[in-house]
């Protein structure tokens, strides 16, 4: 079945945009970059881009819904983060509870559901209260999951998960026989997820940041230079048309 974007109907652009349900990616990650740049350009503080940020969360989550993503993974706040100036972090890191205070009536009605990965443990309490009541909120919602990427460094991950199955293999719930790939897979934060079918990087740098570095194996990458405040809906579905035209061949011919 072909969809057309409706809320792109009336825009200036020329360009329709047609998926199909079946090659829909089921999970697209963005990392999203470029808050403080966009803001300094202007001569306004580094804060003033994350807050400028938000908005265009709300517009490409909304595009994502329209779509039919079934996850949308969205890099929030890293664990090399810290090494911002504290008023920078503190700012940050109150962004999930305004955006959940302000959004979260839109979100139940739109079917989402909340999830997040990373080491929610050691956030600072306001922040991990926000998104505990939210994923609880949305827990039964069956429309996109929204996965909030808070805290959250790869190689943590990767070390916790191994800790984990070391402890599972020592208590014997595990044998080094059974240890697969798809059963690590299983001691990470996106256990039970798809994938990330796509990767996009706003904000012109052209690296990972720590960011599933085990679950990006096979992902498609899109990367542009167009800082986070300044995506549109139309970036995201010309991100999109291009993973639709990529040929994925995972190794094979
Ligand atoms: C991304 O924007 C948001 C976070 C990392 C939280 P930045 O704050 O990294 O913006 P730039 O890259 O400095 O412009
Ligand atoms: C990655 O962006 C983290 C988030 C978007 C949350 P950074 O701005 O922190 O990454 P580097 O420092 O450019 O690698
Ligand atoms: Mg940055």
């Amino acid at each position: 079945m072909s969809m057309k974007i409706p809320f792109l109907k009336n825009k200036q652009s020329k360009e329709s945009f047609h998926f199909s349900e079946d090659n829909i990616p089921n999970h697209i990650a963005i990392i999203m970059d470029g808050n403080g740049r966009w803001a300094l350009k202007r001569g306004m503080p580094r804060f003033a881009g994350h807050k400028e940020g938000l908005s265009t969360v709300v517009k490409i989550v909304k595009a994502a819904v329209e779509c039919k993503v079934k996850v949308l993974t969205l890099y929030t706040f890293s664990t090399e983060n810290w090494k911002r100036p504290k008023p920078e972090r503190d700012f940050i890191l109150r962004l999930p509870k305004e955006f959940l205070h302000v959004y979260l009536p839109e979100l139940m009605s739109n079917n989402v559901r909340i999830e997040v990965i990373g080491d929610i443990e050691n956030l600072p309490d306001h922040t991990r209260e926000a998104v505990q009541y939210a994923i609880n909120k949305t827990r039964d919602n069956d429309g996109l999951q929204l996965n909030m990427a808070l805290n959250y460094g790869s190689r943590l991950e990767i070390l916790d998960a191994m800790k984990e199955m070391l402890k599972d293999i020592k208590d014997e719930k595990l044998s080094l026989d059974e240890l697969d790939e798809q059963r690590f897979s299983g001691y990470l934060y996106t256990a039970g997820m798809p994938e990330p079918d796509l990767l996009i990087r706003t904000g012109g740098e052209k690296r990972l940041s720590n960011f599933l570095l085990w679950q990006l194996a096979y992902t498609e990458f899109w990367f542009t230079d167009v800082l986070w405040p300044d995506f549109s809906e139309e970036d995201f579905f010309h991100a999109l048309q291009e993973y639709l035209q990529r040929k994925r061949r995972y190794g094979g011919i």
